[in-house]
């Protein structure tokens, strides 16, 4: 049996739409109620409904064989687990933003707060280039942090621009591009190799068939 880790939010239903395309039963993840581990119909396939943040952690562990997760995720934490696939979708970006009067103040205050849900990313991408700056950790509504004085800017993941557009924030510079990326445990490309391996390959192309429509 295969587990995979679905990440509850922005990612499952894409997510789930691929397994179809797999031939993958999703009936239960789709409508789960309160459960939380699931199967599909063969019994081939076993789901575990995680905080997307979280995939990380249960393919690290080797509770789940395979997982989604966005690159944003990946970076933050930086686990030792296998990452074989961008799979395409979930595409959006990490940027630095404040408001509109802060842009050219960047970089020039000795105690630059930087709010995010991301502060290794944070530390690393100002470390790079040898501004220190003081990091506040938050767990959501980021675009909070300039707005009410808490932090000069935020890092943090812009996908429409929606939510920087209504707060009166804006893009001062790209971080990174982000992506879902099919995450597998290290121990299990291994161990489950006959299983795993072809449902990659499967995955890869139904990747480059999607990218090249
Ligand atoms: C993310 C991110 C931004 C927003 C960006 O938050 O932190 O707030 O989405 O999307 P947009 O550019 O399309 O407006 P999320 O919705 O995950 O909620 P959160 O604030 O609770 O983290």
């Amino acid at each position: 049996m295969i587990t995979i880790a679905l990440a509850k939010g922005r990612l499952a239903e894409e997510t789930m739409t691929l397994l179809e395309k797999l031939g993958i039963d999703c009936s239960e993840p789709r409508s789960p109620g309160r459960k939380l581990v699931l199967t599909d119909k063969t019994g081939e396939y076993s789901f575990i409904l995680v905080k997307p943040s979280d995939v990380p952690t249960y393919v690290y562990h080797g509770v789940a064989d395979i997982g989604v997760a966005g690159k944003d995720t990946l970076m933050e934490q930086n686990k030792p687990i296998c990452e074989v696939l961008d799979l395409g979708f979930g595409r959006c970006k990490l940027a630095i933003a404040g408001k509109p009067e802060m842009r050219d103040k960047q970089n020039t205050s000795g105690s630059w707060r930087v709010a995010t849900k991301y502060p290794q990313i944070a530390r690393r991408f100002y470390g790079g280039r040898g501004q220190t700056i003081e990091i506040i950790k938050l767990n959501g509504s980021v675009e909070l942090g300039p707005l009410v004085g808490l932090s000069h800017v935020i890092l943090d993941i812009v996908e429409s621009g929606s939510t920087l557009r209504a707060n009166g924030l804006e893009v001062f510079e790209d971080v990174c591009e982000v992506s879902a990326r099919l995450v597998v445990n290290e121990v299990s490309l291994k161990t489950k190799q006959a299983e795993i391996r072809p449902l990659i390959d499967r995955i890869s192309e139904l990747t480059k068939e999607r990218e090249e429509k």
